[in-house]
């Protein structure tokens, strides 16, 4: 790299020296005359290195030094001072120079300075690009999963992010689309610009196309002044449309063509604006059948799914559950500043077994609530089912589900009778918990789970659970 040097000095015969030299080594060398010229160019120029003299007629060289400071923290400024001012140096040095050069100077030493400080501007700049490349990653890394239908999605990711495609993110609730929609951000030649997220769902019509296109002063009631759209915020980057079968019908046709001309009007305006985005929307509903019914365009339909990624339910991918669990764990610990608590292998069999409606976001908040409320050294399943399942289903054992695997017939028996022990286990649990955190109170703990009282006497009865031996007194 040769960089950008701009020498300030309101001496002639210093400015043509220096600029003489340091041409000579390569670098692009601007001058100026003097501050006031200095704080211009550096407001309307790329510099790298400002090189200024300390005491100069007007604007003098701490004010040069101050303003650069303002305008871009990465311009390094060296000052020139007189010889034995070494105090005013450090002043200067203290002020955010980079370093200073005596007068007179000599010239291996301007040389070695002005490399050495051209050299950290350009190890800085490296840093920030593997910086935004690391970001990029961990966008990435941050899907856990290794289930088979995870590593298509990776792979998937992998194919579509550099290239300039819409994607059509598909899967339930609390599955990871988001996550999805950022890696593909992060992973293409995008990532510098702005990810600009809007969801569709439940917003008007005239509020969707505002949030979308931007309107006018005055287009509706209410728009007193212009204001600008999801569309244009996104220019040059990403727009990532949430919930995209909830976009009302009218608004679908005028979002296609922004899709496929690059173009729109904001509302209340007749002004043409082109924009540069690329657009990844996701959806949990059945746009199929959204299209069918006529509340789904077929051709934005056909438009979006370019390239569709589903993601599958948590249900579906038991695998992934230990990894995702150690994964929020390790994340909760941290940023609760908490040590990591290890699940109990009952734990960690009823988490296998959960049905997750609410997905890796059920996932989740399970795991970071134990981890903060677990009064043991060890997350139980009696910490883990409050966040889990509603009482009813942790209550009732009755009709128990197959594996979704082919199962055989014994296979089916063993399955069910580790089943119906996890859910004993759990019911114990679950009800020493709550019976805990009431002192061993029945008509609390019945209270807070949301059960009759006679019921869940009942329930103890059963399970050979007593108040005494908690501490309660009933
Ligand atoms: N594979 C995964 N690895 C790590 N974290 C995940 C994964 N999948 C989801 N999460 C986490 O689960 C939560 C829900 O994920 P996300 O918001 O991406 O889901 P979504 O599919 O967009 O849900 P919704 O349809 O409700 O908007 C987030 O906290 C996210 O970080
Ligand atoms: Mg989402």
């Amino acid at each position: 790299m040769t960089g950008r040097v701009l020498i300030v000095d309101d001496e002639k015969a210093m400015r043509l020296a220096l600029k003489a030299l340091l041409s000579k080594e390569g670098y692009e060398v601007e001058t100026a005359d003097g501050g006031e010229e200095a704080v211009r160019c550096i407001e309307q120029g790329s510099f790298h290195v400002v090189i200024t003299d300390l005491s100069m007629n007007g604007v003098g060289g701490m004010q040069v030094l101050e303003h650069a400071r303002r305008v871009d923290p990465d311009l390094a400024v060296i000052m020139i001072t007189a010889y034995g001012s070494e105090k005013i140096a450090v002043q200067a040095m203290k002020l955010g120079a980079v370093d200073y050069l005596p007068k007179p100077f000599d010239n291996d030493e301007v040389r070695v300075v002005v490399r050495r400080v051209m050299d950290t501007v350009q190890l800085k700049r490296d840093h920030r690009r593997l910086l935004e490349q690391v970001q990029g990653d961990f966008g990435f890394e941050q899907i856990v999963g290794r289930s088979p239908a995870m590593r298509r999605v990776f792979d998937t990711i992998a194919k579509v992010a550099d290239a300039d495609v819409t994607v059509l993110i598909r899967g339930e609730s609390g599955t990871g689309k988001e996550l999805v929609a950022n890696a593909l951000h992060y992973r293409s030649p995008r990532r510098a610009k702005p990810l600009i997220k809007m969801n569709c769902a439940a917003l008007s019509r005239e509020l969707v196309e505002s949030e979308l296109f931007g309107h006018e002063r005055g287009a509706f009631t209410g728009a007193i002044a212009r204001r600008e759209g999801k569309f244009e915020a996104a220019d040059g980057g990403t727009l990532f449309l949430d919930e995209v079968g909830d976009m009302p019908l009218e608004t679908q046709a005028k979002f296609l063509r922004c899709l496929q001309e690059r173009e729109f009007e904001r509302v209340g305006g007749n002004q043409t604006l082109k924009v540069d985005v690329r657009v990844l929307a996701a959806t949990n509903q059945d746009l199929e059948a959204g299209v069918r019914a006529g509340k789904f365009r077929e051709d934005l339909y056909y438009r979006l799914r370019v390239i569709e990624l589903t993601i599958p339910p948590l249900a579906e991918r038991r695998e992934d559950v230990p990894l995702l669990i150690d994964h929020f764990l390790r994340e909760a610990a941290q940023r609760f500043g908490r040590p990591a608590k290890p699940l109990t292998t009952a734990a960690l069999r009823a988490c296998v077994e959960h049905q997750w409606k609410g997905n890796v976001r059920e996932l989740r908040s399970a795991v970071e609530q134990a981890l903060l409320l677990a009064p043991g050294a060890e997350i139980d399943a009696a910490d883990l089912v409050h966040g889990m399942a509603p009482v009813a289903d942790a209550l009732v054992s009755a009709p128990l589900s197959a594996p979704s695997a082919s199962a055989s017939p014994s296979n089916l028996r063993s399955f069910r009778d580790a089943k119906a022990a996890v859910v004993e286990t759990f019911e114990r649990e679950f009800l020493l918990g709550a019976l805990r955190r009431h002192g061993g109170n029945i008509s609390k703990a019945a209270d807070e789970i949301g059960m009759y009282r006679q019921n869940l006497q009942q329930k103890m009865r059963e399970l050979g659970i007593s108040a005494e031996e908690l501490g309660g007194d009933e």
